[in-house]
């Protein structure tokens, strides 16, 4: 069993470079098989997640071809199956893009229903409804999604909650399909963009994609090109938190400071000091961080992928803090662990009430979630003594070498083995 050991309360001072975006990856690699001819992608993340959505590409019929650290060729032209099994599709949520893709690819797809963070309920009834608005018939079997259509035809859909998933299957699926659909309601988040991006550069034609209704006109045939992945907002954010809870001087480079907004805005509430360049942001954090209010929302709101490591960080802070999950039903399962070291939180149904406290000290944790193991990991950095904290398979799904980026910015920790 692997475990993070953190000697924390090291003040961390540097430049961090991050990784591409895990969940605009995890999209465009089921995307690429949309495509006739190869396709290039840079800027791949060393992640857990991502060699699993690769390993599922590959059993599939793909060829995958490494081409340096971070560049992958896909070659999706000998792809003949349209089924994805239980083993694979357990170990990862975003393996339901198959369903999109395959979809759109060979009007018919089989996946068995999706695994991924324990976060409460994780219907994809928007997913089905948006297939089933391009004509196709879906299906729950026996565990097993099966979507099929003679022929997918462009129609109109208003999703009925704001769903990342949804909006990129239902993309996915629609970009080959014939005429043209409209996505209202659609989600907005950098990697919804980054992904129509990917598409219209192998020749979709996909209009919107960044505001709440996306139009697409459905194209005979896609073919590939060399694309970057966009940098990952959720890494830089949590870096962005590690400065703060050490009293770091933290240079967080190859990030797009605009799908930072939300954070740059709340953390400089709450006493940080940001500075903008054009593809990096500085946090410098002299004093005690101050108390705040937030609620996660969509995109261009706070994310609720930052919402525990937000938390870690105000349990630090003077005064009490109330945040409220917006987003997730249950996504405060880290709170019991964070507790462990000196955290004094309290859940109340979807708001967590944070009563900040001087210092926090180091104890055995375990990471429940990717997050939640993201948000253990800011206070181990900032508590005294030295923390372990077990499961980190959760942390390394979404985190590309974190050990390493840590202690090239001075912080105590290393990978142990048990
Ligand atoms: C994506 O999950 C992310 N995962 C999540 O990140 C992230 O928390 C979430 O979006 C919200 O930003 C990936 O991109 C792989 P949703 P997704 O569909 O797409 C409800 C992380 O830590 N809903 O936007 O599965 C749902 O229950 C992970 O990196 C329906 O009701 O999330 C939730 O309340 C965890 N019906 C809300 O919508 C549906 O058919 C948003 O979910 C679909 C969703």
């Amino acid at each position: 069993m692997e475990s993070f050991l953190v000697n924390g309360a090291k003040t961390l001072v540097g430049n961090v470079n991050i990784s591409g975006a895990k969940n605009a990856a995890v999209a465009i690699i089921p995307a690429a098989l949309l495509s006739d001819t190869p396709c290039i992608l840079e800027n791949i993340p060393n992640i857990k997640d991502v060699q699993i959505q690769l390993e599922i590409l590959q059993n599939i019929g793909a060829k995958v071809t490494k081409l340096d650290e971070n560049t992958i060729q896909i070659d999706p032209s000998n792809i003949s199956c349209s089924t994805i099994s239980y083993e694979a599709a357990k170990k990862i949520r975003a393996s339901y893009y198959f369903l999109g893709a395959l979809l759109g690819r060979f009007n018919h797809a089989s996946i068995a229903m999706p695994g991924g963070c324990n976060l409460g309920a994780r219907p994809i009834d928007q997913h089905i409804k948006g297939f089933e608005a391009l004509g196709a018939k879906v299906e729950l079997e026996h565990g097993m999604v099966q979507a099929h259509a003679e022929k997918l035809v462009g129609g109109n859909l208003y999703f009925d909650v704001v769903s990342v998933g949804a909006t990129i299957n239902v993309m996915l699926a629609a970009v080959k399909a014939q005429g043209t659909t409209v996505l209202e309601n659609a989600a907005k988040e950098p990697h919804v963009v980054d992904v129509a991006n990917f598409l219209n550069s192998l020749g979709a034609d996909i209009f919107g994609a960044g505001t709440d209704i996306i139009k697409i006109k459905g194209v005979k045939h896609l073919s590939g090109r060399q694309y970057s992945i966009i940098p990952d907002q959720i890494e830089a954010g949590t870096f962005m938190l590690c400065a703060m809870v050490t009293h770091g001087n933290i240079t967080i480079k190859n990030v797009t400071p605009k799908h930072l907004f939300a954070i740059t805005e709340k953390i400089k509430n709450c006493g940080a000091i940001v500075t903008e360049f054009d593809d990096a942001v500085r946090v410098q954090m002299p004093n005690r961080p101050i108390s705040t209010k937030i609620k996660t929302m969509p995109y261009p709101g706070f994310p609720t992928d930052m919402q525990p490591q937000i938390v870690a960080m105000l349990s630090l802070a003077s005064g009490t803090s109330i945040v409220t999950e917006g987003v997730w039903e249950n996504r405060f399962k880290y709170v019991n662990e964070l507790s462990r070291l000196g955290a004094k939180l309290q859940v109340n149904d979807r708001t967590v009430i944070v009563e900040g406290v001087e210092s926090l000290n180091a104890a055995p944790v375990k990471a429940t979630d990717l997050r939640a193991g993201a948000a253990l990991l800011i206070a181990a950095l900032a508590a005294k003594g030295a923390t372990e904290i077990e499961d980190i398979y959760h942390i390394e799904r979404g985190y590309d070498n974190v050990v390493d980026k840590l202690k090239k910015l001075g912080a105590d920790i290393v990978k142990i083995n048990k």
